[in-house]
């Protein structure tokens, strides 16, 4: 892995994988794992990546704030926040090399965060004022486990925003667009054409008419 800048946000610098990464391997089974978990924490997504530059662009986001990452890979979204101010970052992922990798981009940036290497979405809402999931809706099973969590941090006050470049699990209807950016996603080949990827803030489902 190389130490670079993310495209899209030269503050922010991870360790990214290249060709000669040899990251492929992880996709071979583990021991003790029954399905290989893909290196997504290898890559900055557009939906983090989004996130990312909204709280560059606006710090008042998260200055002074508690702040979960939730679905952190590489914990672009996480890292910057602590950068932009917030008072406690914690970032939440199940993969155990992505909570390596999130602990040494931390230190790379120079910046303090808790890492959870736990599922903590059946659990209740964290202690924090602001949730960030970047780019959590690229798969069915994943988008289920998340939003009945998100749901119970927003009956619990807590603010989420969410980053996605339209992925088919994106709850549409839930969302209201805040800012539009046009970023590189995963996988896309360095000078590729780009599509813009949205942040979003999620609103309380409302309740059935009853007639
Ligand atoms: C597509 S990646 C996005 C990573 C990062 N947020 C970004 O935008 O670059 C989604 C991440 O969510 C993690 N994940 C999936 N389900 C999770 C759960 N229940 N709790 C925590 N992390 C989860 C995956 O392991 C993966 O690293």
């Amino acid at each position: 892995m190389r130490l670079m800048p993310v495209p899209s946000l030269a503050e922010i610098r991870l360790y990214t994988a290249h060709p000669g990464s040899g990251i492929r391997r992880l996709t071979d089974p583990q021991e003790g794992e029954n399905e290989p978990q893909p290196p997504y924490w290898a890559y900055a997504w557009a939906g983090g990546a989004v996130l990312a530059r909204y709280i560059i662009d606006r710090p008042q986001t998260v200055v002074g704030r508690r702040v979960l990452d939730l679905g952190a890979g590489s914990g672009l979204v996480g890292i910057t926040a602590a950068k932009a101010g917030a008072s406690d970052v914690v970032a939440a992922e199940i993969d155990r090399n992505g909570v390596a990798a999130l602990g040494l981009n931390a230190v790379a940036n120079g910046v303090t965060i808790t890492v959870i290497g736990e599922d903590i979405t059946n659990g209740p809402p964290p202690a924090v004022d602001l949730v960030v999931a970047g780019d959590v809706f690229y798969d069915q099973h994943v988008a289920e486990r998340i939003m009945p969590f998100l749901d119970r941090c927003l009956a619990a006050g807590i603010d989420v925003l969410v980053g996605d470049p339209g992925r088919a699990w994106l709850p549409r209807s839930r969302l209201r667009l805040l800012a539009e950016y046009i970023v590189p996603d995963f996988g896309e080949a360095r000078h590729a054409a780009t599509k813009p990827s949205g942040v979003f803030s999620l609103q309380p489902e409302r309740p059935e008419c009853p007639l």
